[in-house]
């Protein structure tokens, strides 16, 4: 990276006044003054501006993975299973990269993951109420009876449950596919919603956390969030 723009990324003013800090023999680089505006700052290379060591604040990564089952949504499982991290590229985990809340282990679909812990809280506060959206199959043909309990709230652990969207989606081969939106994050709380109506949810994957949709990005695979998905997660 260029120096002024090296400079610039500590912090320390605009391209424009890096490169005169630079030009006016302020900085050094590995112990000598450098006033060439054209050389390159490598990760290695220790940089002065007036004596005063100076490091870029490094950029936070912002993942969206596509969770298959049988993985833990922790970066260190104590019972050796394996891990979402498991997944990424070296690139990322060697940074301090976490899973933005929990999918179940036997849970699949969009899971967020960055190094930007004031964002997860955001995402992950009940205050902020993202709704996120969940496909659950299960046998046999769902009611609208059924449905409506859902949507009205359930009892879990004695509290009910907010108010959601639970709409059927399909029927296939006496399988449901109930598409279910909750704007809370409790404990297993879509498998344990249909528990309550006695229907044991047999495949349950995320599609989506808020605006966020998983899209045909592969099982298993991650991809950046765009500048834009960045953008409007930090408003949520
Ligand atoms: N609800 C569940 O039951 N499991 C999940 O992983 C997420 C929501």
């Amino acid at each position: 990276m260029r120096i002024n723009k090296y400079l610039a990324r500590c912090g320390i003013g605009s391209r424009r006044n890096c490169e005169i800090f630079v030009t006016e023999g302020k900085v050094k680089v590995n112990g000598h003054i450098v006033t060439d505006l054209a050389t390159d700052i490598k990760e290695s290379d220790i940089v002065l501006l007036n004596g005063e060591r100076v490091s870029p604040a490094e950029e936070h990564i912002y993942l969206m993975l596509n969770k298959p089952k049988g993985f833990v949504c922790t970066t260190n499982d104590e019972f050796g299973r394996k891990t979402v991290l498991q997944l990424l590229a070296p690139e990322y985990t060697s940074r301090r990269i976490f899973p933005v809340g929990r999918l179940d282990y036997d849970t699949e679909g969009l899971l967020l993951l960055t190094t930007d812990g004031d964002l997860s809280n955001r995402i992950t506060h009940p205050h902020n109420e993202v709704p996120k959206t969940y496909i659950a199959k299960v046998e046999g043909e769902v009611t609208e009876a059924e449905l409506g309990k859902l949507r009205g709230g359930v009892i879990l652990d004695g509290v009910k449950t907010k108010k959601c969207k639970a709409r059927l989606k399909n029927l296939e081969n006496n399988i449901s596919s109930v598409e279910v939106v909750i704007t809370e994050g409790r404990n297993r709380q879509v498998r344990r919603m249909f528990d309550s109506i006695n229907r044991e949810v047999i495949f349950l994957k995320r599609t989506a956390i808020g605006q966020l949709k998983l899209g045909g990005l592969y099982r298993g695979m991650s991809r950046k969030l765009t500048d834009e998905e960045v953008e409007y997660l930090k408003l949520v």
